[in-house]
């Protein structure tokens, strides 16, 4: 139910007009003492030479009293509304109830493509701690864009390319054989590479082995190329398992090396267009004027960089999806390297530079000393997930109605879920700890709790065994109370949180709501009851299930399983 816009459409239709009125002039105020809604009158002040008293007097002239809004109020500067609870609920309930999992969809969208480069592997690494927050919150956004219409392109631009590919296939050819590469994988790719490193500090013929390599591998040598493409497999086999885990599936993969032959064209009308410098032997463009330093566009040896590619496969994403907006998922460090080459675009007079977006996060880490990471570097992801399994396992085991087959299924997606939740459940720039017992904690802020809560409503509408139809006749007077109109209003902010979440590329919008219907549920239950005496209350009954249909939205969007059962 659009209740700001219902809102709007109470006022008299020349205020309206002479007031420029819009949904977006409505705000939520901090506590529900001073009303459901509220309007800030601030703004008209100075051109009417009014008291905000007066403006909300001139603004309530002829206002409909008889819609949604019950009463108004002029506090402090603000038009509050209150109002018609009746009204709100009963509305609110039916329409959820009828769209089910379509509540909050929207075909904004309709015809638009956005394109979500995001995780973006470098691979023959194992995927660690920092890459868990690109790939979760690009994730959701793709799912929220999804959910408004938009047709999205989940692009993994692969790291694929680059000397440490020369460095893992020399140390190959020197220590390593097709037994432990086949047995081990990725594992085995790292051990050779940290060996190559540690050698070569003593050894710098071995870095003109590795350049020579990885000359070999960009000219297709029949003897390092399918070496090299094995490695290539073996990698994303082993991610593909994570994605896997997250429920996660992307639509290209086409990576760093697929550009490193096309990037001529740009380089080329970076020239012609005269932005190219020379700089000691390699070329830049100059982007000081704007604050952006220099972009290295080839180096001296005549190689090419990571902005270089990244502006061949610009051009290549615009041409193959046309998209009307591009997205890149990655940690605030980088922030300077899209800034410049999203300005280098600009300059080469792409109409679609204005619609690129860096969408940058901050810092997430362990505490130290928790879960162990291997050899010396950062925490891998597959240990931190499959720690957290095995420690919802441990609570699980001891619950006596489920099977063994649904003690596995909750352990992974309950797991799985409390370390995704807590890559987007803070706003994005903020630096996390992650502590695995806070986010598995059922009675925290935490994707257990928005789960249990899930199948908690599941159970009470399976026990109650009302068929999904029934609850048409619904009855105010059943649920006219503090914690039941609570609920429905939390309820009815969805669609307004997932389009706000896609405007501000934030999917922590969804996390909170998610939390605060939760709570919201919790607390509406503990005050009514839903069966008495054997007997189903229907309308209350309607409350639950309402509240499961957006919790499973909204944990979809997420990523995260919504369990019938746990
Ligand atoms: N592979 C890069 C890294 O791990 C991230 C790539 C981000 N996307 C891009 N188009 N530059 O740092």
């Amino acid at each position: 139910m659009n209740i700001k816009k219902l809102i709007i459409d109470c006022f008299d239709e020349e205020v309206k007009v002479n007031f420029n009125l819009l949904p977006e002039n409505i705000a939520t105020p901090p506590n529900n003492t001073m009303g459901d809604f509220c309007m800030p009158c601030f703004a008209w002040v100075k051109t009417l030479h009014k008291s905000p008293m007066e403006v909300a007097k001139d603004l309530t002239t002829n206002f409909n009293y008889e819609g949604v809004v019950e009463k108004t109020e002029v506090v402090g500067g603000y038009l509050n509304f209150f109002l018609n609870k009746k009204i709100v609920s009963l509305n609110v309930l039916a329409e959820i109830l009828a769209s089910k999992e379509n509540f909050g969809k929207s075909d904004e969208g309709q015809n638009k493509t956005i394109c979500l480069d995001f995780s973006s592997v470098n691979l023959a690494k194992y995927m660690h701690i920092g890459h868990l927050s690109t790939t979760v919150i690009g994730n959701c956004l793709r799912n929220i864009f999804n959910f408004l219409g938009y047709k999205t392109v989940a692009i993994n631009y692969i790291g694929d390319y680059g000397t440490p590919f020369g460095k893992m296939i020399t140390a190959y050819k020197l220590w390593g054989n097709e037994k432990d590469l086949n047995a081990k994988g990725v594992d085995y790719i790292q051990d050779l590479y940290i060996k190559f490193c540690q050698e070569a500090e003593n050894d710098e013929e071995l870095n003109e082995q590795a350049r020579i390599c990885f000359a070999k591998i960009e000219n297709k040598d029949p003897e390092i190329y399918p070496i090299y493409e094995k490695f290539i497999k073996i990698s994303i086999d082993e991610v593909q398992k994570i994605y896997s885990l997250l429920n996660i599936k992307f639509d290209s993969w086409r990576g760093e090396s697929y550009y490193s032959d096309k990037m001529d064209p740009i380089v080329n009308e970076l020239n012609k267009k005269g932005l190219l410098q020379d700089s000691n032997g390699a070329k830049i463009v100059d982007l000081s004027e704007y604050n952006l330093g220099a972009c290295l566009i080839r180096k001296s040896d005549g190689s090419s960089l990571y902005a270089t590619r990244d502006l061949a496969a610009c051009d290549d994403r615009y041409n193959n999806y046309n998209f009307f907006k591009s997205l890149y998922v990655t940690d605030v460090s980088q922030k300077l390297h899209f800034s410049q080459f999203f300005k280098v675009l600009d300059l080469l007079d792409r109409e679609y530079a204005q619609n690129l977006h860096h969408i940058f996060y901050g810092r997430f880490s362990l505490p130290d000393g928790k879960i162990a990471s291997r050899k010396g570097k950062q925490a891998i992801l597959k240990d931190i997930l499959s720690y957290s399994i095995n420690k919802t396992k441990n609570i699980v085991n001891d619950n006596k109605n489920l099977t063994e087959e649904e003690k596995e299924k909750v352990s992974t997606s309950v797991g799985v879920g409390a370390v995704v939740f807590s890559a987007v459940k803070n706003e994005k720039i903020k630096d996390v700890v992650f502590d695995l017992d806070e986010a598995l904690d059922f009675n925290g802020e935490t994707s257990p709790y928005i789960q249990y809560t899930h199948a908690r409503c599941c159970s009470i509408i399976k026990k109650s065994n009302v068929a999904d139809d029934c609850i048409y006749d619904l009855d105010f007077n059943q649920i006219d109370n503090e914690s039941s109109y609570e609920l429905l209003k939390t309820l009815n902010r969805f669609p307004d949180i997932v389009k706000q979440a896609s405007e501000k590329f934030e999917p922590c919008f969804v996390s909170r709501i998610l939390i605060d219907i939760s709570k919201a549920f919790n607390k509406y239950y503990s005050n009514n009851r839903v069966v008495e005496d054997n007997k189903t209350n229907k309308t209350r009954l309607a409350l639950v299930m309402a509240t499961k249909i957006i919790l499973a939205s909204g944990l979809k969007l997420l990523g995260i399983d919504a369990l019938e059962k746990m």
